[in-house]
């Protein structure tokens, strides 16, 4: 019990450090500087208190002829990209991730959104109904789930109905040069602009970035269950991958199924064929499968731009999120929305709560320090006040 109180503690601590520095980045964003001073004060006296506040080539297919002609490039593109596939009763969730993006976020950006039929009016309508202090940073464009007409049905089958549509981002994307693809899951506890700088970090025959499946190996689950290769020790996770598309499409992949390297859209199917019966997690075991082949092709990001439940469910184990902060919060086996992990639960309320233009403090740092604090008091009695070494 000291144990998980302890844990629990750790988790809001690091939730608090990272508002701490979204709250200085937004209070930048939204040009009001002197209102920062105010905030950080507040965050501190949370802190103070003991409150939690935290791919011989074969032929090439239709998409990468296209490419081969070049793709149209505008010299200085400031945007941001970012990707994201709803289908289901993602809608909510999807518009909080998109308003966290905005909120912390000081370029425009550029929201592809691939979302069922019955989705897409209501993305739609809700963006455009945002108020011009959001709106004018972002546009978007609402793509339907397509996958490739001959194996259409096996793609649906894999996984979750859309899931795998991901796989294909580069393909159908054929004029975007790098794209941020995030699950619906998510929330941007940092402008969007410090992940996508990454990209300027990869080497020459880096063209996707991810974090690591898990921290900790004695816990991983490819080290552990997977029957098919993966990357790396322990795997990675899919939920927030950047892409550089011009390499993806330019790459031909090495794989164990020809001798002959492949180009991304000619791996896809028949790594499908070859892996379906053994893999679990979907598209995201095949670019395991993928870059176990390539790993000199995949730059691994740290555990803070991707933090999940397991890097402190069972004991603290991202050690770049203790020093700097959640970055990218991913509230995966749905944390957002149920009472596992209250610390999770409280970030996203707090944002799904906030409209635009509302002041931060009342609307967003006081209701979330209010709501921490009564989670504490559930989940944890005396978490708030007990020490750090609980
Ligand atoms: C959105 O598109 C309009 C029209 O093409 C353009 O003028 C505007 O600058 C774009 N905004 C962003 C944030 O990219
Ligand atoms: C699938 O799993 C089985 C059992 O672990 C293994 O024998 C087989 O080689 C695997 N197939 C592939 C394609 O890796
Ligand atoms: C992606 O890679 C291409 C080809 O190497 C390069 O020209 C482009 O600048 C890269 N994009 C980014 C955002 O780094
Ligand atoms: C890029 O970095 C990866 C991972 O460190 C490495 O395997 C690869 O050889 C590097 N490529 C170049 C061209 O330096």
């Amino acid at each position: 019990m000291r144990c998980f109180r302890h844990v629990l503690y750790l988790c809001i601590v690091l939730t608090l450090f990272s508002l701490v520095y979204v709250f200085s980045q937004l209070a930048y964003t939204l040009e009001v500087r002197d209102r920062w001073r105010e905030l950080r004060g507040a965050a501190h006296r949370g802190l103070d208190t003991g409150l939690p506040l935290r791919k011989t080539r074969g032929p090439a297919g239709p998409y990468e002829r296209m490419h081969r002609e070049g793709p149209v490039k505008e010299p200085h593109d400031e945007r941001n990209h970012l990707a994201v596939v709803a289908c289901g009763p993602r809608l909510e969730e999807t518009l909080t991730m998109l308003k966290s993006a905005l909120l912390f976020s000081k370029k425009p950006l550029h929201f592809y959104i691939f979302a069922d039929n019955e989705l897409q009016g209501s993305f739609k309508k809700a963006l455009n109904s945002w108020p011009h202090i959001a709106r004018r940073k972002f546009n978007f464009t609402i793509f339907p789930i397509t996958f490739p007409k001959d194996n259409e049905r096996e793609w649906k089958k894999l996984f979750k109905p859309c899931a795998s549509q991901r796989l294909f981002l580069p393909l159908i994307l054929q004029e975007v040069d790098s794209l941020l693809y995030v699950d619906t899951d998510i929330l941007f506890l940092q402008p969007v602009e410090d992940i996508w700088a990454l990209l300027s970090r990869f080497n020459l025959s880096q063209l996707a970035a991810m974090a690591p499946e898990h921290e900790e190996p004695r816990i991983g689950w490819y080290n552990r269950f997977a029957r098919h290769p993966y990357y790396g020790r322990t795997g990675i996770n899919s939920g927030v991958m950047l892409m550089n598309m011009t390499r993806i499409r330019a790459k031909y992949f090495k794989n164990d199924m020809t001798a002959v390297p492949l180009s991304w859209e000619e791996t896809l199917m028949p790594l499908l064929q070859k892996y379906k019966l053994n893999i679990t997690w979907g598209d995201q075991d095949l670019l395991n499968v993928i870059f176990h082949f390539n790993p000199e092709n995949l730059f691994v990001f740290p555990c803070q731009w991707n933090y999940r439940p397991d890097h402190c469910i069972y004991g603290s184990n991202c050690q770049t999120a203790e020093q700097q902060g959640v970055s990218i919060l991913h509230g995966n086996r749905g944390v957002f929305h149920d009472d596992k992990q209250p610390a999770f639960r409280a970030v996203y309320n707090a944002i799904q709560k906030y409209r635009f233009g509302e002041d931060l403090e009342k609307s967003l740092l006081e209701p979330l320090e209010e709501s921490l604090r009564s989670t504490t008091h559930t989940y944890c009695g005396g978490a708030a006040t007990s020490s750090p070494r609980g």
